[in-house]
Formats: C-alpha cells, structure tokens, sequence
C-alpha cells in the first residue's frame, strides 16, 4: 500500500521542496523515500516510490497532481477515437527512471527487506483516465462502459499491455515481488467485474507473470465477487477490512491473502487498535501465506507511533 506519505514527517520534509511527479521521476529521491517507512516503521518489505498514474504521462494524457485535491488530467479519455490514438511506447525509454528507482533502493535495503514494485490495474486505471481525477461515483466511466464497450475493451486491452510489460520490466529491474492495484473495482456489480475487466486484469496479471516472482492483486470493495477477483490470478489476493479475514481465506482457496486492518483503526485508541490486529492474527491463525497489511493506504491523519506500534504487535504476537 502507501507505506510513505503525508502522514511522515519525513516525507513531507521532502516534499516541502519537491512535488510528487518530481520524487518520482528522481530515482535517487525515489529510492530515499522509499527506505523512509522500512527505517522509521520496521516493515517487513518495501513498496517502490511511484504512482501508478505514472504512465499517464507517455500516453499523454497530460498528468497533473494539484495540492489537496489529488491527480488531474488535462486531457482525459472522452471517445473512442480517444482510445484509438493513445501512443504506444517504450517503457524503457519512458518509464525507465521508476527501473533505476528499483536499482538504486534494492542496493541500499538491507537484504532480508524484499522491494515490492507496482502498477495500476486495468479498471483503476481506466476510471482516472476517463474521469480525468479522482470520483466518488466513477458515472462517467460507467457511461463509456455501457455506452462504448468495444472501445471501452479496447482501451483496458491496452492498459494491460502497458502495466503488465511495466511489471515484468520492474522485476527484471529487480523488484521481488509485484503488486497490482485494482483499487476502485469495488463499485461494480459482480456480472460487471466479469464481463468488462476481469479479462483485462487476467491478462496484465498473466504479462506480469511471465517474470516468476510472485503478484499481489489488490482490490477493495471485492466482497461480493471475491472468487472472481481472485480467479484473474495473483499468488497473493489482497482484501480489504469489509469481510473477516477467515471468511475471506476460505474463498479464495489454496492461496496466500493479504489484509485487512482497517486503516481508520490505526486513529482509535488503545485498546481498540491493538484488539482489531489481534482480531486478524486469530483469523489467520499463523497459517503460512498471511501478509498483515492495511486494507487500504494510510490515511494522511495518522501518528507514525501508531503505524510503528501496530508493526511491533504483529512482530511480536
Ligand atoms: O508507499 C509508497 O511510498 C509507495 C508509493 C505509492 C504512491 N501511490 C505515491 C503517492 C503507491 C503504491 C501509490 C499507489 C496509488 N496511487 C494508488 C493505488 C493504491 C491506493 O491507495 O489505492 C492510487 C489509486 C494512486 C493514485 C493517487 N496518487 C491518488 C488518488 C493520489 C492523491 C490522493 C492523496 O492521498 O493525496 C496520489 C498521490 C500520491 N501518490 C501520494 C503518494 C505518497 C500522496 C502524497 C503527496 O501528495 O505527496
């Protein structure tokens, strides 16, 4: 998940000179701030700093982020002529500065820290192109869904070009593991799911596992199609805090899960913060394959203590 962000001081120390593109598109600084949460939280693993709207810029669809209001686009996806004309590119040439980033974090991680790379998937990136920022009600990406569904299928198809050939790239790069991030699909209907995406996230998941490292497919708002969420692949299915997390394991079969703290829990206070991660260690019930995690990023309001405190709990329960 966001593992650094506004909630570090850190990393808003960083950001008071830089903005968010210009982090990203320096992988010294990339690098930097992504050992910032391995360093102040003792995680266990390491997320790549970089925004899954990154590719944005080579399909020149003219990305902004603007401060409090999160990402923009200046030129959004409106038609299928839209889609016809989005330029193939070299992912070495454009987005080869998220490959250094990689690099250079690998090195200066301690060896028992995996580095996790990272895409958009399909949907999630479909819903930014088209709204043009963010939306509460995704109405204009359910319209072109409904209204152009070749030219909607065409474009998730290029999508998952794109973020599965970025994903293999990042693992020869280095990245242990890779994650791909469906984090909006759960304001579809389950027969939705299956009939406008989930071939699109089956193939950047299958692109992506060309290079045998193991995928987490996040999502949110997944319960009502968790089985078919899983079935469009991923070693580890990732859920969020809306199910328990035994119910969740038992849907999605012999496969590891991910989850699923709810990220408000980390502004309650004691003890109801620590009785909700204990909650999920009884449900998981140190079967192998958990990873503890949030069911979603951490929510700029929370007190590093609190992160660190939940990560030593879990270490030590
Ligand atoms: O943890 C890390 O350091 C990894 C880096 C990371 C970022 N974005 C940096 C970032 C990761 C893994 C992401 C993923 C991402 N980006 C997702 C999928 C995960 C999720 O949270 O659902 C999504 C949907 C985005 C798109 C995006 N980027 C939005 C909607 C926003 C604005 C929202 C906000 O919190 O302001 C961003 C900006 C962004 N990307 C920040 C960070 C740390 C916010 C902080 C800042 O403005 O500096």
């Amino acid at each position: 998940m966001r593992q650094a962000g506004r909630y570090m001081p850190q990393y808003r120390k960083l950001r008071e000179r830089h903005s968010i593109l210009d982090l990203c598109h320096s992988p010294e600084l990339a690098a930097e701030v992504t050992l910032q949460p391995v360093e102040r939280l003792g995680v266990d693993a390491a997320i790549v700093f970089a925004d899954i709207l990154l590719p944005f810029e080579p399909l020149r669809l003219g990305l902004g982020f603007q401060a409090g209001e999160g990402p923009h686009l200046d030129r959004p996806i409106r038609d299928a002529a839209d889609v016809e004309r989005l330029p193939s590119f070299d992912i070495d040439a454009e987005l080869g500065y998220v490959l250094d980033a990689i690099r250079l974090a690998r090195r200066a991680l301690p060896v028992d820290v995996p580095l996790i790379g990272f895409a958009g998937a399909p949907f999630t990136l479909a819903s930014y192109a088209i709204e043009g920022g963010a939306s509460r009600t995704f109405t204009k990406t359910k319209r072109f869904m409904y209204q152009t569904p070749d030219a909607w299928h065409l474009l998730l198809s290029k999508l998952a070009d794109v973020v599965g050939t970025f994903l293999a790239a990042q693992a020869r790069a280095g990245a242990h593991a890779l994650q791909l991030f469906d984090s909006w699909v759960g304001c579809l209907s389950p027969d939705d799911y299956r009939t406008y995406v989930q071939p699109h996230s089956r193939k950047a998941l299958s692109l992506a596992g060309k290079s045998q490292v193991p995928l987490i497919h996040f999502g949110t708002g997944t319960a009502t199609f968790l089985e078919d969420f899983a079935a469009a692949g991923g070693d580890v299915i990732s859920i969020d805090w809306r199910m328990p997390l035994d119910a969740a394991w038992s849907r999605i079969g012999n496969r590891a899960i991910q989850g699923n703290l709810e990220p408000a829990a980390l502004l309650a206070p004691e003890p109801e913060r620590s009785r909700q991660v204990s909650d999920i260690l009884a449900r998981a019930g140190r079967r192998p394959g958990h990873i503890f995690n949030l069911g979603h990023g951490v929510l700029p309001e929370t007190d590093v203590a609190a992160v660190r405190a939940v990560v030593d709990l879990v270490h030590g329960g």
